[in-house]
């Protein structure tokens, strides 16, 4: 029997619901959500087919899931005939016309606020703007924008159009940005001329420009126009987005296009273990009711809520719980254009003071940076509009979840502690806030339709306590189809390490003895700084590009803020020398090739790097020399064992 993983952690608190949110709660108890959960796995056509009922159809579909496990193939409620924007628009234009759909808190100054009916029109104008610059059905555009009200007006008039979006992170490099375009040809950029980050002014277009004139595919760039400052356009191609939107025949009304279930709503890059980053593909109907059904459920979503989620729209937290799942339900969504720390480190609990937030959902990162500058900076402000927490991104260490139990939420808001992935479009395994008793640090119970397990390497489930993969034995409505242009990829990664298309997600977890679950983070080379998914290999690649260096493995480390911080070990050239001049370049290299969020914490030089004899290097000892440890385990497999001791030796 191999043991994937030992678990240390002994965290046996309960913290169970109050009964003033059970009395509230969607499901009320834990043999309540277990009846639905059993339901939704035994018969999930029925149990789908009866959710799917609260969306809004032009045609009803044929069949609610086909799952071909040998080609995997899945698709849900094919035959149907849906439209995301509309769903997140129209439909609640009779209703709710008048009530707030999207408040944007800007940098500094001034925000803004969107009724669903100005949010309608704006997204039919944005829509008419890409239709009259040529956009079609399945032509890709691709956003690489600060979080400002025009990026997710943006993606909902895509989504209006079956035009499909890839949105890349406003932090990337300029390189990362160009990957991104020429893997998915994108016809149109839309960015903006400038990004506000607490007191930084980013010039945005300046980036782009670095690499827009070598992106075959594109014909223009949409430019924000952020600040009033001078910015470099060039003439045919590039187009001031208001301006485009204030043109006379532009009409704030749109029709929303017609899509099939499984047309693809949009892409989204991922990093990978080896390589480029994977295109993750999602489609239409499945991933609009994943995200709709997991807001209402996981945040037990009520009609007066306001609801936060501080997340960036360039990962797929903002996209599927700051656009799609809070708009599909009709409520009231903040998105936040600053930094925690700006002006001062009470930032967020000024905003939920101010907009009287009732549901607040962030980052592991987040809570334990805020927690650093102390309690005196939550308790100025008043914030018992608050009645449930959330966190996303990487596992909530026990302190800090109790901090933001305590200190935040004045020991009455439940914390869901949600896991799940880009891959998987919306929340899989989290608590249900009015059903069952929490366990500071676990992320308790599949969602409904989540089959999820944790394996033995074997395929073997694990015992009680027992660290291994965690796994989804059958589709859900949210799972992505495939890689874009690279099925195969799509294959290996997902579905190659275990037999019978169970999904192999990359993170080890545990259940314990009562069944709740407990993540224990990231198995293969992917790295997550801040609740950022790095891949270690584009880290790599990136410090070898620079002169004189050969070879470089980049590990993560533990770090009190970051979660994990990253250590590089660094072989030159012969003959060269490491110094803590080249230290400084080389993190400022890897700041401008990838972006200031890979920057290595720490830099080892290295004459070597333990090796496998096939010539694999080995970052488990890598990981356990950088993080201090004496005993690295297994070296038997090595090569080249004598490094280890120096490597240890000369460890900083
Ligand atoms: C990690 C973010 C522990 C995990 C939605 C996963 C978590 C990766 C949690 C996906 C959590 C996310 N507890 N780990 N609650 N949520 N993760 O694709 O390693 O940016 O595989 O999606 O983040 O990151 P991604």
């Amino acid at each position: 029997m191999t043991k994937v993983l030992d678990s240390v952690a002994k965290e046996t608190r309960k913290i169970p619901p109050k009964y003033n949110f059970r009395k509230k709660a969607y499901i009320k108890n834990f043999a309540e959500y277990k009846k639905l959960y059993n339901e939704s796995i035994k018969t999930p056509d029925k149990f789908w087919a009866k959710q799917a009922e609260q969306l809004d159809w032009f045609k009803k579909w044929n069949k609610v899931y086909y799952w071909n496990k040998s080609k995997l193939e899945c698709k849900w409620f094919d035959g149907g005939k849906i439209n995301i924007s509309y769903n997140c628009l129209d439909r609640h234009l009779e209703k709710r016309g008048n009530k707030t759909a999207l408040i944007w808190e800007a940098n500094k100054g001034k925000g803004k606020k969107f009724t669903y009916k100005q949010l309608y029109k704006e997204v039919c104008k944005f829509a008419n703007v890409l239709k009259k610059r040529g956009i079609k059905k399945g032509d890709r555009i691709c956003f690489y924008m600060p979080m400002v009200p025009e990026l997710a007006i943006g993606i909902l008039a895509c989504t209006r159009l079956g035009a499909i979006h890839s949105v890349v992170f406003g932090g990337f490099s300029p390189q990362s940005l160009k990957d991104r375009i020429d893997d998915s040809r994108a016809k149109i950029l839309v960015t903006s001329n400038v990004n506000l980050h607490g007191d930084k002014v980013i010039n945005m277009k300046d980036s782009v420009d670095k690499i827009i004139n070598t992106c075959k595919s594109i014909k223009y760039v949409l430019v924000n126009k952020r600040l009033n400052i001078k910015t470099k356009m060039k003439r045919g191609r590039d187009l001031w987005l208001q301006d485009e939107l204030k043109a006379k025949d532009i009409k704030d009304y749109c029709e929303a296009a017609k899509m099939n279930s499984e047309d693809i709503s949009f892409i989204l890059y991922t990093s990978g273990t080896t390589g480029k980053p994977k295109g993750v593909v999602h489609t239409t109907a499945g991933y609009l009711m994943y995200t709709y059904l997991t807001f209402k459920y996981v945040f037990d979503y009520h009609e007066e809520d306001i609801y936060w989620c501080t997340a960036d729209i360039g990962w797929i937290t903002g996209h599927s719980y700051i656009v799609y799942g809070p708009l599909a339900n009709g409520a009231t969504s903040v998105m936040f254009e600053g930094i925690p720390t700006y002006p001062n480190p009470d930032r967020f609990w000024q905003i939920v003071e101010k907009y009287k937030i009732t549901i607040f959902y962030t980052a592991p990162t987040a809570i334990r940076a805020l927690e650093r500058y102390g309690d005196k900076w939550v308790k100025k402000h008043d914030l018992s509009s608050l009645r449930l927490l959330g966190s996303v991104g990487e596992p909530i260490n026990p302190k800090a979840w109790l901090w933001y139990y305590n200190v935040v939420g004045n020991k009455k808001c439940p914390i869901v502690d949600t896991w799940w992935q880009t891959e998987t479009g919306g929340i899989m395994v989290t608590p249900l806030p009015g059903a069952m008793d929490l366990k500071p640090g676990s992320t308790c119970f599949p969602f409904f339709g989540v089959k999820a397990n944790v394996y033995r390497e074997d395929g073997k489930p694990t015992r009680a306590d027992e660290g291994g993969y965690i796994v989804v034995e059958q589709p859900w409505p949210g799972m992505l189809r495939t890689v874009y242009k690279n099925p195969e990829r799509f294959r290996k990664t997902y579905f190659s390490n275990f037999k019978g298309g169970i999904y192999f997600a990359g993170d080890a977890a545990k259940k314990d003895k009562d069944g709740y679950f407990w993540i224990m983070g990231r198995i293969d080379d992917v790295v997550n700084v801040s609740g950022h998914r790095l891949g270690t290999s584009e880290i790599e690649s990136a410090l070898v590009s620079y002169k004189g260096v050969s070879e470089s493995a980049v590990v993560p480390i533990p770090h009190p803020i970051k979660g994990n911080a990253l250590y590089a070990f660094v072989t030159l050239k012969k003959g060269l020398k490491g110094s803590d001049e080249l230290v400084q370049t080389l993190r400022k290299h890897v700041a401008r090739s990838i972006g200031p969020i890979a920057k290595p914490d720490k830099i080892q030089f290295a004459d070597s790097l333990p090796k496998t004899r096939s010539g694999k290097i080995m970052r488990r000892i890598l990981k356990a020399i950088a993080s201090g440890a004496e005993d690295v385990g297994n070296i038997t497999t090595l090569a080249n064992p004598e490094v280890v001791e120096v490597l240890k030796k000369e460890r900083i």
